[in-house]
């Protein structure tokens, strides 16, 4: 929902408004099952645990009194119907823990992403810095590769990219562009084929010199909630503002960052929402 609303300007401008309620339909369609299944998983615990809490105190209870009767000592009964006041406390938090339980499955769900990238292995690199290339044109040789087993994303590809120049990538949605820019930044390794800078091998670059002779402004870049100085140190928390004003100028945002009355220090929500004009 949050998605369609802010979705807003960019469907009215291409006149996708229709096909915008369309997705925003089956969205919440899938939504509205996830949230039954989601029910019929967490329901049927928690309400075994609260009837087994419930029986069980009720048997205890059946059972003191049963003793309390049988025996019809005083001293024996006052002990009895202390044990019985106990039980009843105890009884309340065993309850309350078990309410707890569909959250801990939730978040342990969560936990378990979290673990999966954290637990993902490194590409193997160097530690030692290569000498510095002599020029930093790209070169791509018979370069394979897909994200699953069995599906090529892409296939036999050999291109120049000669430096000092601009090379467009022109293609269809979805047709390998991005995925050539993260091969070249070494996010993934081809299945087969290899890429060079100035004719050393990205695999024989430490990561800090890879990346200290890359810049890549990604399509789906992200803003945390902060200022727009905030998000901008995040890559140099050592930059002063003379520094940052050249990147703005690099970047060609100087002109959008003038226009908003607290420039750099206008606050951005998460995911880069101006807030608080
Ligand atoms: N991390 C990923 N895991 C699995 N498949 C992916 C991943 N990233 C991209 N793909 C798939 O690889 C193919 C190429 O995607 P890519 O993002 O490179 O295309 P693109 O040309 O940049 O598209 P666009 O013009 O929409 O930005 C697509 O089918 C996409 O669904
Ligand atoms: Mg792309």
């Amino acid at each position: 929902m949050v998605e369609f609303a802010q979705s807003q300007p960019v469907l009215r401008t291409y006149g996708k408004t229709a096909q915008g309620y369309r997705q925003f339909d089956q969205a919440l369609v899938a939504q509205s099952r996830a949230a039954r299944r989601q029910l019929w998983l967490v329901l049927p615990p928690l309400l075994l645990n609260t009837w087994l809490g419930q029986l069980a105190l009720m048997a205890l209870m059946a059972g003191i009194t049963w003793l309390v009767v049988m025996e019809g000592d005083a001293a024996q009964q006052t002990t009895l119907f202390a044990l019985l006041v106990l039980v009843s406390r105890v009884i309340d938090h065993l309850s309350e823990v078990a309410s707890y339980s569909s959250g801990i499955r939730m978040a342990s769900a969560q936990m378990e992403a979290a673990e999966n990238v954290l637990s993902q292995m490194s590409l193997p690199a160097p530690t030692d810095p290569v000498p510095l290339p002599q020029h930093y044109g790209i070169e791509l040789c018979d370069v394979t590769f897909g994200y699953q087993r069995g599906v090529r994303v892409l296939q036999n590809v050999s291109a120049t990219l000669p430096a000092n120049s601009m090379t467009a990538v022109v293609g269809a949605s979805g047709s390998w562009k991005t995925t050539l820019t993260k091969l070249i930044a070494r996010f993934f390794d081809p299945d087969s084929g290899g890429i060079a800078i100035g004719g050393v091998n990205v695999k024989d670059f430490p990561v800090v010199q890879h990346m200290s002779m890359i810049s890549q402004v990604f399509q789906d870049n992200y803003l945390f909630s902060g200022t727009l100085r905030e998000n901008l140190l995040m890559g140099n928390p050592a930059a002063d503002d003379d520094t940052l004003r050249n990147v703005l100028k690099l970047e060609r945002l100087n002109e959008v960052v003038q226009r908003l009355p607290l420039g750099l220090d206008s606050r951005v929500g998460e995911g880069g929402i101006v807030v608080g004009w």
